[in-house]
């Protein structure tokens, strides 16, 4: 899962999608294509935003995305397509780059980016958790069924 700062929507869509799969057989991580804040806990609306829906992110840490990303993950859902065009810029071959894939698109209907909360208020990191939560719910229930 990748936004840019990895403080706001892809901790998250780790929280969320850990949540809903066997961690036995699915690892889910998250990173941030800017180093803005390496090291530091999610931002407290993230982090209060999901505790309402019961889902602890609060020992996530912020990490820069990076090349062995490719080779340890087999997709890479980022939130909007600034996200998408700074990840597949370090894409080395066609597969890293068929690896990438809008979060939202695994949706037949609505929006294709989850918006950006940083500089908004608590009610945006409402609206992004309903939308995060409905893709990781389908994705979910793809992988489950792999597994
Ligand atoms: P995120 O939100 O990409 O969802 O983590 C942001 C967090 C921090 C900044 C921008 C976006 N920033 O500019 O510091």
């Amino acid at each position: 899962m990748v936004c840019l700062g990895n403080i706001c929507r892809s901790p998250l869509a780790e929280g969320i999608l850990k949540s809903k799969v066997n961690s036995a057989n699915v690892y889910v991580d998250s990173a941030g294509t800017a180093g803005y804040h390496i090291g530091a806990k999610p931002d407290s609306r993230s982090i209060e935003i999901a505790q309402e829906f019961g889902i602890d992110i609060t020992n996530q840490r912020c990490r820069k995305f990076s090349l062995n990303d490719f080779k340890k993950f087999d997709i890479i859902y980022v939130m909007d397509e600034s996200n998408y065009e700074n990840v597949l810029a370090l894409a080395l071959s066609a597969s890293d780059k068929q690896k990438v894939k809008l979060l939202l698109d695994v949706l037949d209907y609505g929006p294709h980016e989850v918006p950006d909360p940083y500089y908004g208020g608590k009610d945006g990191f409402k609206n992004i958790y309903y939308m995060i939560d409905e893709a990781c719910s389908k994705i979910a229930n793809s992988l489950n069924q792999l597994n």
